[in-house]
């Protein structure tokens, strides 16, 4: 079916690229972000049902700007020209881009045909956002403007028995209404897409691919009891049954119940083979008396490695790594080619001499994607929306030396603090949220005694992507309710701060 296609989208540096690929699937759409400069081989290669070509920061009309090469166009694939794409486009095939001094960024007002294709159902007038200087003044052969702004005659333009179009604007963006019907009508009527690309489809198809690259082979999968290695285990059985063994290692930094539900949900309900370490003694062993934020790290780190390791060994004829790595990891890394194992903590990094192949079924979706992928594989919900973790756990939110002691007060902390951020129907409005324990104490009264304990800092953001985050207003009532029954039901805690920080400057985690 025409479905498997997947519409590229060329990436000409726009801050906006990945976001196209987005919007087209969530229009039910495979769509891929790819360098700009794919030779006419490899485009060919990945069969593209239809190419965007994205905005960038260029000029079309500096000497060393990144262009298209004009035989893109008589492959006879639909072209999406966005922005940059449009200009791109409209130089290669012969019409003219200048500075009309009239640039224009942000809102402008859009005057549509209609009946051009790409505007099917959108009215005559409306807005659309912008961000350039350059504009198509004189149109390529073949093709009619179809918009037009304030800055911009061209605004759009197409050749239908070609089935090229461009928009100047970007539709991608909220603030262009209509956008991501302009879109879909690409997609789906110019593409001649069916749009059926869902999150069953990916399972499908996942295990098709799994099963053909792991063939009667042993995979072995970390599991850290966050949301990608959970689904990325799931489909990897679902693929190849108990082939697969998952180990899980607690290293006693966890949070409450977390382990239990791991165990739970992989062991007993999905029946998969599952390894469980518990660690907990060694890493408190090797953590006791480290106070430096980075050296804490450091241990987790390398002993979960080790651990990790020690675990595989034991296990015969493995040939496969499960990892988690999403589509955000590939393209930030700038390859679609083969990622490396990351020293990274929560996956394992292993030893060149085990030799593993890296089997990466979530390679093509974004983290939303994934959380709905492990929906339709019937995760329990609090595993699939749940928030980021860190690798080091709670041992960098203890500040000092980690202690069981002072490991149960925090832990305790926390499982009232999210008990009740669940309860007030906040859990998933955050990006995180968490108790901290500092080293110092401070003195109380309660009964009429005197008491010299310590506080619990409630750290609650909201971020898009933790390179920023905002502290997250919560209401008073709810805070009320967190500090009156961490003070009442946690031992040794007399008292409970909020931080107000934003990162930056502050970062999320306070270690
Ligand atoms: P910061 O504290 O730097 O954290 O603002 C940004 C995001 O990264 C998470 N984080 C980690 N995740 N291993 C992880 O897997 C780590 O060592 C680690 N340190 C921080 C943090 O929870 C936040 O989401």
């Amino acid at each position: 079916m025409a479905d498997d296609r997947p519409i590229l989208v060329f990436d000409f540096g726009a801050q906006y690229a990945q976001l196209i690929a987005r919007r087209i699937r969530e229009r039910s759409v495979l769509s891929e972000l790819v360098p700009h400069d794919l030779t006419m081989a490899e485009i060919t290669a990945r069969n593209p049902a239809g190419i965007v070509l994205s905005g960038g920061p260029a000029s079309v009309n500096e000497p060393d700007a990144p262009s298209v090469d004009p035989a893109l166009f008589d492959l006879g694939v639909p072209v999406l020209g966005i922005c940059y794409g449009m200009q791109a486009m409209a130089q290669a095939l012969g019409g003219t881009v200048s500075g009309t001094g009239a640039g224009e960024f942000g809102k402008a007002e859009l005057t549509v045909q209609p009946d051009a294709v790409l505007f099917t159902g959108l009215s005559p007038t409306s807005s659309c956002w912008m961000s350039h200087n350059d504009s198509v003044t004189i149109l390529p052969d073949g093709f009619r403007a179809t918009a037009s702004s304030p800055g911009a005659p061209v605004a759009a333009m197409e050749d239908v028995a070609r089935r090229l179009h461009a928009v100047q604007f970007h539709p991608e963006v909220v603030h262009t209404p209509g956008g991501t019907d302009m879109l879909e009508r690409f997609a789906i009527d110019v593409c001649g897409l069916a749009g059926t690309w869902t999150p069953r489809r990916v399972i499908d198809e996942q295990i098709e691919r799994i099963r053909a690259q792991v063939g009667d082979r042993r995979v072995l999968c970390g599991l850290s009891g966050g949301v990608d290695s959970a689904v990325a285990a799931l489909l990897v059985h679902r693929a190849v049954g108990d082939q697969l063994t998952c180990v899980f290692v607690d290293h006693g930094m966890l949070r409450e119940g977390e382990a239990e539900q791991v165990v739970e949900t992989f062991g007993h309900h999905y029946k998969v083979p599952l390894v469980h370490v518990q660690a907990q003694e060694r890493f408190l062993t090797l953590l006791a008396g480290v106070t430096d934020p980075e050296r804490k790290r450091k241990i987790i780190g390398e002993a979960f490695i080790r651990v990790f390791e020690e675990e595989a060994r034991k296990l015969d004829d493995v040939g496969f790594l499960v990892q988690g790595t999403l589509y955000s990891d590939v393209i930030e890394s700038g390859s679609n080619t083969a990622a490396k194992i990351k020293s990274h903590h929560n996956v394992g990094g292993l030893p060149d001499d085990m030799d593993l192949e890296l089997c990466e079924p979530l390679r093509l979706l974004f983290k939303d994607e994934v959380r709905q992928v492990g929906s339709e594989l019937g995760m329990p919900e609090r595993m699939v929306w749940r928030q980021p973790f860190p690798g080091p756990g709670l041992a960098i939110r203890i500040i000092g030396d980690v202690t069981e002691e002072r490991l149960n007060i925090l832990r305790h902390a926390d499982a009232v603090l999210q008990e009740e951020i669940r309860a007030a129907d906040w859990y998933r409005r955050l990006w995180q949220s968490f108790a901290v324990l500092p080293t110092i104490r401070s003195v109380g009264v309660m009964g009429d005694a005197r008491t010299y304990d310590y506080p619990i800092i409630i750290r609650a953001v909201t971020s898009e992507d933790a390179m920023t985050a905002d502290w997250a207003r919560l209401p008073y009532d709810l805070l009320e309710r967190i500090s009156t029954r961490i003070i009442n039901e946690v031992d040794g805690v007399n008292r409970v701060a909020l931080d107000i920080s934003s990162k930056p400057p502050g970062t999320i985690e306070w270690e």
